[in-house]
């Protein structure tokens, strides 16, 4: 009997990746099925070559009975680089535009989803207390990595990054001196802990969990990039869900609200800064 080759080694490796993909979510519980696919492949393939394998379906086969080999791949495909008050001017528009409008409210809930290590957290955190919001305002800090969530708790940051995020906390607008905000302990710097009194850290995945509460900011900064567009458009809707009227959505410079379902619900705060207040 003949048999019938099936697709071309580029089209094999493609329903090799959709299986591995498939049996995570079905062992596991994390969808990574719409994850943009190219930085999906090549994270994948760091992970097999580390593990001296050669196909993916051979990771397949390890990941799904090895969770540790598991852990080490989820680690892979969460890029969490991040950095303290990264895109300074973001932070500006932030003071200048937004918080203002969180002015108006009794009370402020701001939603940090992909918070990563905590950089983005302490860097809100900073801002809301220079801008008297601190005590009247609450953070919820998540992200899918718990990991990281663990860690985003410390507050404990390189000390060799302090040069580079004194900087940037500089040209956001920063209204102290940045070194009152953190002790140094041997090559870490430890942020205050009392910055993050009013904050919640906790694991949240965007693609499986729903929402938890009514937020008047939600900042997801270089998340989206990582999804394809009908990913981006289900994690929009969620935020749609979990703003309130008039609340402000804030993205990564690289992301856009244009070209989702969700363009007219919302008006421009800043274009540049991707800053967005919700209008229906
Ligand atoms: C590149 S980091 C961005 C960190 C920070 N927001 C910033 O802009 O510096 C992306 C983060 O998104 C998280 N992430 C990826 N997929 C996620 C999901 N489905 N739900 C929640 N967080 C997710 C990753 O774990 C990672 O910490």
């Amino acid at each position: 009997m003949a048999i019938r080759v099936g697709p071309t080694r580029h089209a094999l490796e493609d329903l090799e990746l959709r299986l591995l993909l498939e049996g995570i979510y079905q062992h596991y519980g994390y969808d990574f099925r719409e994850y943009a696919r190219a930085s999906l492949r090549r994270r994948v393939w760091r992970r097999l070559l580390e593990e001296g394998l050669e196909t993916i379906s051979a990771l397949q086969d390890r990941l799904l009975h090895d969770p540790q080999c598991f852990e080490r791949l989820l680690v892979d495909l969460s890029v969490t680089v991040t950095t303290m008050f990264r895109d300074p001017s973001f932070y500006q528009a932030l003071r200048e535009k937004v918080v203002p409008l969180l002015r108006t409210y009794p009370f402020v809930r701001v939603w940090n989803a992909g918070c990563s290590t905590g950089e983005e957290t302490f860097s809100l955190a900073i801002l809301l207390h220079e801008e008297g919001l601190g005590e009247r305002a609450r953070i919820y800090a998540t992200d899918i990595n718990d990991v990281v969530v663990r860690q985003a708790k410390l507050g404990t940051f390189s000390l060799e990054k302090m040069r580079e995020y004194t900087q940037n906390y500089i040209r956001s607008g920063g209204k102290a001196s940045f070194s009152d905000y953190y002790k140094v302990y041997g090559d870490k710097a430890r942020f205050d802990p009392s910055l993050v009194d009013n904050v919640v850290f906790a694991q949240h995945n965007l693609v499986s969990d729903s929402e938890f509460n009514q937020f008047h900011l939600i900042v997801c900064r270089n998340v989206m990039i990582y999804f394809d567009r009908s990913l981006q458009d289900k994690v929009h809707d969620l935020f749609h869900r979990s703003l309130v009227r008039f609340g402000v959505l804030a993205l990564g410079h690289k992301e856009s609200l244009r070209f989702t379902s969700h363009t007219d619900d919302y008006e421009e705060v800043d274009g540049r800064e991707k800053l967005w207040r919700r209008i229906s």
